[in-house]
């Protein structure tokens, strides 16, 4: 990127920090034209075609209490999606529907309360573990996302979420783990499943959609992601190189591997880059729970190496993939593929 251009927009996120309102404060004052900041490359915005006829598997998890001859059924299911596509949806998962509207219920009353009141949790510090924010580099170096997150670490905060944890614990890593081909308790007997980060996005309305991504193409910094999305739509993953759409889908949890799983797994399971589109009608929210903590340094599991299946990355610990997190990031590349040996 140019300098000026670089410098500019610097300056542009830094003003844009100072309001403490978010992207939503910019629509609330009747902006019509979105700022250069948040103007996307168009290169990158038409860099692969979207294929609306392929769909993403869905996996029912009904039949788990009858035996385990059903639920080997569903681990080869889970073991396929998450080696192909990275992505799966998940129905009947036991979390009431109740309990997930009103997360989406709650977590729209906080980004639609008044700036005043909201900005008080206005911090992009990384240490900060309740804030406000919209994710930007401030130097400048890449265009910032039409949205706003609220998010909070946890175990730490108590909040109506531990279903999901309590979810992730009891009923996932037991699935994810045998569909490793590993002991059902190995990923929760690691503590990977326990902790990490909750995020409430907001995604306003936009007046130049077609400018700019409510979230770039990435993949996720997790072990595995749990997601909640209202019925807007806009989340596409990218799968042989098109975009497909992860259309909503009334009571599912959307759930995918992170760049945590690729590199334990040694690439068995696909952390998938993803990304969600802007929309000019109606704000979208979702919420996305992030399995991402490890005391211990992580690399590919023993269990799985072999002569023919040698380690692909060498051992991380995670500050070194957390460390300039933001700067280190540039388009195209994933951020694991630095650990590769
Ligand atoms: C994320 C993410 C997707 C969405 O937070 O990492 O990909 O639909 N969110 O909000
Ligand atoms: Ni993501």
């Amino acid at each position: 990127m140019e300098p000026q251009l670089k410098h500019d927009r610097a300056r542009e996120i830094k003003e844009f920090r100072e309001t403490k309102a978010g992207v939503k404060g910019l629509v609330d004052s009747g902006m019509v034209r979105i700022p250069r900041m948040f103007v996307h490359d168009e290169k990158v915005l038409a860099e692969y075609p979207t294929n609306n006829n392929l769909l993403v598997p869905l996996i029912d998890l009904k039949d788990l209490q009858y035996g385990d001859h059903q639920r080997k059924e569903i681990v080869d299911q889970i073991r396929g999606a998450l080696e192909t596509w990275g992505f799966f949806q998940l129905i009947n998962h036991g979390i009431p529907i109740s309990k997930l509207d009103r997360l989406l219920e709650c977590q729209k009353q906080f980004h639609e309360q008044p700036t005043e009141v909201k900005s008080e949790l206005y911090s992009h510090d990384p240490k900060q573990s309740v804030k406000f924010f919209t994710t930007s580099s401030l130097d400048g170096n890449q265009p910032t996302d039409w949205r706003d997150t609220f998010s909070f670490r946890f175990p730490e905060d108590i909040l109506d979420i531990m279903v999901y944890q309590q979810f992730a614990e009891d009923t996932l890593s037991g699935l994810f783990s045998e569909a490793l081909g590993l002991n059902r308790d190995y990923l929760s007997r690691n503590g990977w499943l326990k902790g990490g980060r909750f995020a409430c996005h907001y995604y306003p309305t936009c007046p130049e959609p077609h400018l700019t991504l409510g979230a770039r193409q990435h993949s996720d910094p997790s072990f595995l992601t749990i997601l909640l999305q209202d019925d807007v739509g806009g989340l596409q993953l990218l799968h042989q190189n098109q975009w497909v759409d992860v259309p909503p889908t009334k009571g599912a949890l959307v759930v995918n591997a992170g760049d945590f799983m690729q590199l334990i797994s040694n690439d068995k399971f696909k952390s998938v880059k993803h990304r969600v589109l802007a929309k000019s009608d109606v704000p979208r929210l979702s919420a996305g729970c992030f399995f991402n903590r490890s005391s211990k340094p992580i690399g590919p599991l023993k269990e799985l190496l072999s002569d023919t299946n040698p380690p692909i990355y060498r051992e991380i610990h995670l500050s070194e993939y957390y460390t300039d997190y933001t700067s280190k990031w540039t388009h195209g590349t994933r951020l694991i593929d630095r650990f590769r040996i």
